[in-house]
């Protein structure tokens, strides 16, 4: 099986968390991109979805799925997006895309993250991934200053902007054995608007794909 194979089969796996009659908060990314596509198999089921950047809501909409502001959702039952890198721990290196931030507010305001990867994503350690960090663009230097104290090797994502107009830099070479003691530290760098870590609040259900079926991890 193809990795393209593989991330559809994880997501179609996605698709048995759906209760019926709910807003679904739904993630950014290619494995993503084959739920929303399944998710016309169940469009008449659910009432919408609050989407984590502007281009899982123009794929929603182009499905005819409705998107919903967060601040009208309110609390949702759940919220189904990929990762980059994720650990047995459920801990996850998320914002390959650039949409983490948006992804960490949607995650945290859902009741389960459901997870979906391929087999090539799960680690032991994080960190291979370059760690992805949104940063207010006026704080650049300083951030990366911070960084390569804390024994990272900062590189700007080159003509990138996120959907909130701020920059990505990309922290090579961090080995984080301790990823809520990491996210925590990142977020008191001022400028600094999210890390990609999802530690403090990780997957609650990992569904990993591979050529012998999708296995399940809580
Ligand atoms: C988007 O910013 C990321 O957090 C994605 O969830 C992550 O990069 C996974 O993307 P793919 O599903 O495209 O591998």
């Amino acid at each position: 099986m193809t990795q393209d194979e593989l991330k559809k089969a994880a997501a179609l796996a996605a698709l048995d968390y759906i209760k019926p009659g709910t807003v679904l908060g739904v993630g950014t990314g290619s494995t993503v991109n084959h739920f929303i596509d399944a998710l016309t198999s169940v469009k008449g089921k659910i009432d919408g979805a609050v989407a984590s950047s502007v281009a899982t809501a123009e794929r929603l909409k182009k499905h005819g799925i409705p998107v919903l502001e967060l601040n009208a959702a309110g609390e949702l039952p759940l919220y189904v997006d990929g990762a980059d890198e994720a650990t047995r721990h459920l801990h996850l290196i998320k914002g390959g895309g650039g949409a983490l931030t948006r992804e960490k507010i949607v995650a945290q305001a859902s009741e389960k993250f459901v997870c979906i990867i391929d087999e090539s994503k799960l680690v032991d350690v994080l960190g291979r991934f370059p760690l992805p960090i949104e940063v207010v663009p006026m704080a650049r230097s300083l951030v990366g200053r911070e960084l390569v104290k804390l024994g990272g090797e900062p590189v700007l994502r080159q003509g990138f902007s996120t959907d909130n107009g701020n920059i990505i830099i990309d922290v090579h070479n961090l080995k984080i054995l301790n990823p809520v003691e990491i996210e925590e530290k990142l977020n008191q760098i001022p400028g600094v608007v999210t890390n990609g870590l999802f530690a403090r609040r990780p997957a609650d259900v990992l569904l990993v794909a591979s050529a012998s079926g999708v296995k399940i991890l809580r």
